[in-house]
């Protein structure tokens, strides 16, 4: 039996009383799951990510990470073992230098600082950035901003990478670079939301789509790719 890593039971959560944006969300995903969740802007593809990490509470329901709840006691606990790619990379870097943002997270958590720096070094070469060590993220193109917001990310060794719209103003060097630094990538579950369809097909392989509240569609990507009226429908034209 394949063991769940994360598990997101019948999950409701409303921003106001007029409108539930989540009306009862229920999947289960396994390790070595690559996951895309699509769905049209304003679907809630964002709010389901931040109860799944914690930064949300839903009225109802529950998500279980590596077997442990989340809920307000345990979220330092799971936040060691997942990591998060906010829309805005903005939000993630902040230090003096790219190298300083990358050892940020791992010193936080007591790892020595030469053994930090070598992980932060070496996630730069994969990545092509090694020059740029001892910039500022301020001096960086939009796409590097990105991938060293992504090395920050990786450089904590989560076990399951949560990424939020990461193709977002990127061209198509950098999205390339993005996906093969992500089908690198080895730990246990990728989940993605995106409405970049083509590239989602490059880095994932189940697909779950989100429409009025609901996960209405969990299927293989390949298969879903194949069905451009069923992405129409749900607000995800394949050709635009
Ligand atoms: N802070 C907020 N307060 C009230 N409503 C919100 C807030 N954030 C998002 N919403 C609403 O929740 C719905 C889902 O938004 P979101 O999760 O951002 O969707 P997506 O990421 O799929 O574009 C939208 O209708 C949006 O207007
Ligand atoms: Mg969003």
């Amino acid at each position: 039996m394949s063991q769940s890593v994360l598990l997101v039971q019948d999950l409701v959560y409303t921003y106001t009383k007029s409108q539930t944006v989540l009306s009862g969300i229920t999947f289960d995903l396994i390790s070595g799951d690559r996951v895309a969740l699509m769905g049209a802007t304003g679907s809630g593809k964002s709010t389901l990510l931040e109860n799944i990490i914690g930064i949300k509470e839903p009225q109802a329901g529950k998500i279980v990470i590596n077997n442990i709840h989340v809920e307000p006691q345990n979220l330092a606990q799971i936040r060691r073992f997942i990591g998060f790619g906010f829309q805005d990379v903005n939000d993630q870097l902040f230090m003096p230098t790219i190298l300083e943002d990358i050892t940020f997270g791992p010193r936080n958590y007591g790892v020595p600082k030469a053994v930090a720096i070598d992980k932060a070094r070496e996630l730069l070469a994969e990545f092509g950035l090694e020059a740029f060590a001892h910039r500022s993220a301020h001096e960086l193109s939009g796409g590097q901003r990105r991938l060293v917001a992504l090395a920050t990310i990786l450089a904590l060794e989560p076990d399951i990478l949560i990424l939020d719209e990461p193709t977002t103003g990127l061209d198509p060097g950098w999205r390339r670079k993005l996906a093969q630094v992500l089908l690198n990538w080895q730990g246990k579950v990728v989940l993605i939301a995106s409405h970049d369809l083509h590239w989602l097909g490059k880095v994932t392989q189940r697909a779950l789509v989100l429409s009025e509240g609901k996960i209405v569609i969990d299927t293989k990507m390949q298969s879903l790719l194949k069905e451009p009226e069923t992405l129409e429908s749900f607000g995800l034209p394949f050709d635009w």
